[in-house]
Formats: structure tokens, sequence, C-alpha cells
């Protein structure tokens, strides 16, 4: 019986580590199927793929796959589709970070910060979109409490993350009413790995600024993407902020 119930799957980019990672187990935990997209992470992916498929036989999958390659979207659709044979929901999280002060601007970063936040959600929705019609799926792309406020020097992360609010509200248009489209704007929830920029004293300042006087947990961003594409039935082109109340603060 339990053998012919259709899983609903959903494709996380970035998903092997860190918060993507939790957002693949939080969607696995409610009862999804995963492919979950990496690109350098491939112990962290083959790890989670095992623990996973533990819980449930063919329950995940992985999917190597550079977003800077424009040959990697429909394939990484396409791949998700043979494993599955249906898509529900895709999960916008993959991004590059770093600074990017004017003086030091050079068009490597232009397109790795542009190619990662925003040109592979766009070319990635296209490809799913006529999956997620067949599903009455939804997308939700991952963004930055920053986006109302760029934070300085990070001017073409701000420019990439501010576009991907953007293309929510646009392909939120142009998908409906099929397809529902949102997006959850983090604030400080995991500090990034090997970062100097990110000392001690840069993070209370961070965590003093902010209203409720702490970081967020991953949790707090698996349950607003959760919520987004199952309860939240009636909204489209929305982004949540989950940030603590730091964009007000800004
Ligand atoms: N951490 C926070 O507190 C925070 C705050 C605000 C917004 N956000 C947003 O929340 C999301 C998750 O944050 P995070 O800190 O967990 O992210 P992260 O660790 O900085 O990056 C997530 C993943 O993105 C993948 N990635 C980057 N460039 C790629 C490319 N060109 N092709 C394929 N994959 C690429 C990497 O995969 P591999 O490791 O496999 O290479 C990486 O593990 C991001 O969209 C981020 O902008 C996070």
């Amino acid at each position: 019986m339990t053998k012919n119930i259709i899983k609903k799957t959903a494709l996380i980019t970035g998903g092997a580590k860190r918060i993507g990672a939790h957002i693949t187990e939080f969607l696995h935990s409610k009862g999804m199927n995963v492919l979950i997209h990496y690109r350098h992470s491939e112990a962290e992916a083959k790890k989670l793929k095992l623990k996973l498929n533990r819980k449930r036989k063919n329950s995940a999958e992985i999917f190597k796959a550079d977003l800077l390659d424009s040959s990697s979207y429909d394939a990484l659709i396409q791949d998700c589709i043979n494993k599955f044979s249906r898509l529900d929901c895709l999960i916008n999280n993959a991004s590059s970070y770093y600074p990017t002060p004017l003086s030091k601007i050079n068009t490597r970063d232009w397109d790795d910060l542009l190619g990662s936040n925003l040109k592979a959600p766009l070319f990635l929705s296209k490809y799913a979109a006529p999956y997620l019609k067949k599903t009455s799926g939804s997308i939700v792309n991952i963004t930055d409490t920053h986006i109302k406020s760029p934070k300085k020097s990070y001017i073409i992360y701000s420019i990439a993350k501010a576009g991907l609010v953007t293309l929510t509200h646009s392909l939120a248009q142009e998908l409906a009413p099929l397809v529902r489209v949102n997006a959850v704007a983090p604030g400080p929830i995991l500090w990034p790995e090997d970062s100097k920029e990110f000392s001690k004293k840069y993070q209370d300042k961070v965590i003093k600024e902010t209203l409720l006087k702490k970081t967020g947990a991953p949790q707090d961003i698996s349950e607003a993407v959760y919520f987004l594409i199952s309860s939240a039935t009636y909204t489209t082109g929305h982004v949540l902020e989950v940030d603590g109340g730091r964009s007000f603060s800004l």
C-alpha cells in the first residue's frame, strides 16, 4: 500500500550543508523526496543522501553542478524528473557571498555573484515551470534581510539579492495561477565560514542591532520555507523576513 503513495519532491540548490542541508532534512522529515544539489560539497551531499535513504529508501538523490554553467539548469531539472518523476518545490538556496568594494569590483565577481544568486534561480525556474504546473507546486527563493538596506561593500551581492526579490514578484505573475512563488529573507542565522570580517566584535554588534537580540537558527528558515510551500496556499509574490526584526534596525 505505502509503495503506491506518491511522494512530493523538492529540489534544494546548495542543499548539502549549512542552511540548505537543514531545509533538505526538514522537508524530508515532512515526507518529501529530495534532490540535493551541490557543487563542491560532495562528501556532505553523499553523507546526507545516505542518512536520508536510511530513513526512507530511495527518498534522496544528489546532483553535482556549478550553477555558473548554463547547461546545468535544464540538466538539473531533468535529473529530478528522471529520478522522482515529478517536481513539487524548487528551493533556490545556493549562493556565493563575499564583499566587492567599488574600487575592487571586477566582472568575474559580477558573473559569480549574479550567476549563483540570480541567474540560476531564473533559469532553474524556467525549466522547472512545466513540471511545477503539473503538480501545482511552488518556488521559494532565499534572499537576504539586506535587500532593503544594502550591506556596505557588498554591492554586487546586494544587487543580486534585490534582483531575486524582483524575480520572485515577476515569477509570481508569470506562473500564476498554478504555481506560487515566494521568498524568505534571512537575517543573521549562520556566520560565514572562514571569514575574518565576522569577528566576535562584529557578531556582537549585529546581534545588538537586531530587535530580538539574538541570531536565528537554520530551523527558523526551514519552518518558513515549509510554511510557504505547504500552508500558505493563498500567498504568492511574498517575501517573508526571518531576521529577528533586523531589517527595521538597519
Ligand atoms: N547564513 C546566513 O546567516 C544568511 C543570512 C542571510 C541570507 N542567507 C541566505 O541563505 C542561503 C543559505 O545561506 P548559507 O549561509 O547556508 O549559504 P552558503 O553556505 O554561503 O552557500 C550555500 C551553498 O551555495 C552553493 N553555491 C555557491 N555558489 C555556487 C555555484 N556557483 N554553483 C553551485 N552551488 C553554489 C555552495 O555549494 P557547495 O558547498 O556544494 O559548493 C554552498 O554550500 C543563501 O541564499 C544566503 O544568501 C544566509
